[in-house]
């Protein structure tokens, strides 16, 4: 693991903060007028998530709001990102409002100022109400509508007290794994429908940042894109561009539009669905997204990837890379994923490298000078366990943070503009499609009971926030 050769401090105004999404900690899925969003239904259809988890009582982070707000407080965050849950407020998209799912809210975020701490709320982080999907979900233009309204109730409603939004999460994640793969909700495998999704979503986006700045005061929009550094793992011409085409994929397919550009050329089974006249995109919809360029912009990053043209599999495998064709990242594009058979992973199964945090964040302020950048996510999943004295011992995400947070820090020392850090995750919690299997939390989770343990890694980040280094004593 690189360590930094001395201390890295960071400015003191750089925002240290943790993360979570509404359907992976609230849990009273069904209580106080919640409406039912596309993954209580995904988490209920057998087979769909691993041991059949569901988020029915995740973390039971409704009913435990109070002790979980001192948890953040004595851990001394100064930020902490949240998402809502829109079926909570509105139980069926649309219409009709759930004062008591509001007053939720009302309570997280007076609790959250109370100990000041900054609210930095998501509007999307994946649970799309079922009603909304039942009458198309994202493939359909009247869902972009539906947000809008959404995000003006909320706006409206907490904008005298919040003024940093992001609109969406992870919009590759939720359109590449929902919609082209169907390995998260609402499950579906088609690459039409994918890139229809890809495309309203963005609309959402210009939608949903438009009603908040005309709502908020103060707003500052920012969105959060999943990123990582993609390298060739071989040093030939067709792996060199076969990275580029998958960062595209990953990336440029996204930031381009949200940024004043066009959607790239070079993507099989995609861009040709982008092309105007094709019946995804209307005249008029890229001036309408770039009409609503993020004020600053969320990186969620965990590793890099490394891939080959698919010509250059069988002498990435001679040279000791894994990788099979038709991986999920890679069907129906000309690259293949690969990672070295010894490289160090988490549970998920996720390389360990944190120059990839450096990189990235190089990459995209060299891309976009003028984008402030934040680190929305960046965590270690392991299998975390309390031991006999009841504590809850992780060295292994220790070593992780200390690794990524020495390359925010570098980042910094190369001439990125980058404000904040928040660690993912602040509660143990349900892993989408992988259940509650892997725990990313600095607080440990006992799910029958509810029980709060923080973990070592807890009391680690506390004083690297304190201290605003690390690689300085303890840190
Ligand atoms: C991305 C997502 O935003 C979050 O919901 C998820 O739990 C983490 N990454 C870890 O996979």
């Amino acid at each position: 693991m690189e360590q930094p050769p001395t201390p890295l401090p960071f400015p003191a105004d750089f925002a240290w903060g943790v993360s979570t999404a509404a359907y992976q900690i609230e849990g009273a899925a069904a209580e106080d007028g919640r409406g039912p969003s596309i993954w209580d239904t995904f988490s209920h259809t057998p087979g769909r998530v691993r041991h059949g988890d569901t988020g029915d009582v995740a973390t039971d982070h409704y009913h435990r709001l109070d002790e979980d707000l001192d948890l953040l407080a004595d851990l001394g965050a100064q930020v902490y990102r949240f998402s809502f849950s829109w079926s909570r407020v509105l139980p069926t998209g649309r219409g009709d409002v759930n004062e008591k799912g509001l007053e939720f809210y009302d309570r997280l975020i007076d609790g959250l100022l109370t100990r000041g701490i900054r609210p930095i709320p998501t509007l999307y982080h994946w649970d799309l109400p079922q009603a909304l999907e039942e009458e198309g979900g994202w493939e359909s233009r009247s869902t972009v509508d539906a947000f809008a309204e959404y995000a003006t109730l909320m706006g409206a409603r907490y904008g005298d007290r919040v003024s940093m939004w992001t609109t969406i999460n992870e919009p590759w994640v939720l359109t590449y794994l929902g919609y082209a793969i169907g390995a998260h909700a609402p499950g579906k495998s088609d690459t039409t429908a994918a890139a229809r999704v890809h495309h309203n979503i963005l609309l959402a986006h210009a939608a949903g940042a438009a009603a908040l700045r005309a709502t908020v005061t103060d707003a500052s929009i920012g969105i959060a894109l999943n990123m990582s550094e993609i390298y060739p793992a071989l040093d030939t011409p067709a792996s060199t561009e076969a990275a580029g085409i998958a960062f595209d994929q990953l990336v440029t397919s996204y930031l381009s539009p949200l940024t004043g550009g066009a959607y790239p050329t070079n993507l099989m089974g995609y861009s040709a669905l982008w092309a105007e006249g094709a019946g995804i995109v209307a005249p008029g919809d890229l001036a309408a997204i770039a009409a609503e360029r993020p004020d600053w912009l969320s990186i969620n990053e965990y590793h890099p990837r490394y891939v080959v043209a698919p010509e250059d599999l069988s002498t990435a495998r001679l040279e000791g890379w894994v990788g099979e064709p038709g991986t999920p990242f890679t069907i129906g594009q000309p690259f293949i994923d690969v990672t070295r058979g010894s490289a160090p992973k988490t549970v998920m199964g996720w390389i360990i490298e944190p120059h990839g945090l450096r990189d990235i964040l190089v990459r995209i302020s060299r891309q976009h000078p003028d984008l402030p950048l934040y680190i929305s996510e960046n965590g270690y999943a392991g299998a975390d366990f309390l031991d006999q004295s009841g504590a809850a011992k992780d060295p292994e995400r220790i070593e992780y943070l200390r690794g990524h947070i020495a390359a925010a820090g570098q980042a910094i020392a190369d001439g990125v503009d980058l404000r904040g850090y928040f660690l993912w995750s602040f509660l143990d919690n349900f892993e989408w499609a992988e259940g509650y299997l892997p725990r990313f939390g600095i607080v440990y989770v006992d799910y029958p009971t509810g029980l709060r343990t923080p973990k070592s890694s807890f009391d680690w980040y506390r004083g690297v926030i304190a201290s605003k280094a690390v690689g300085r004593g303890d840190n």
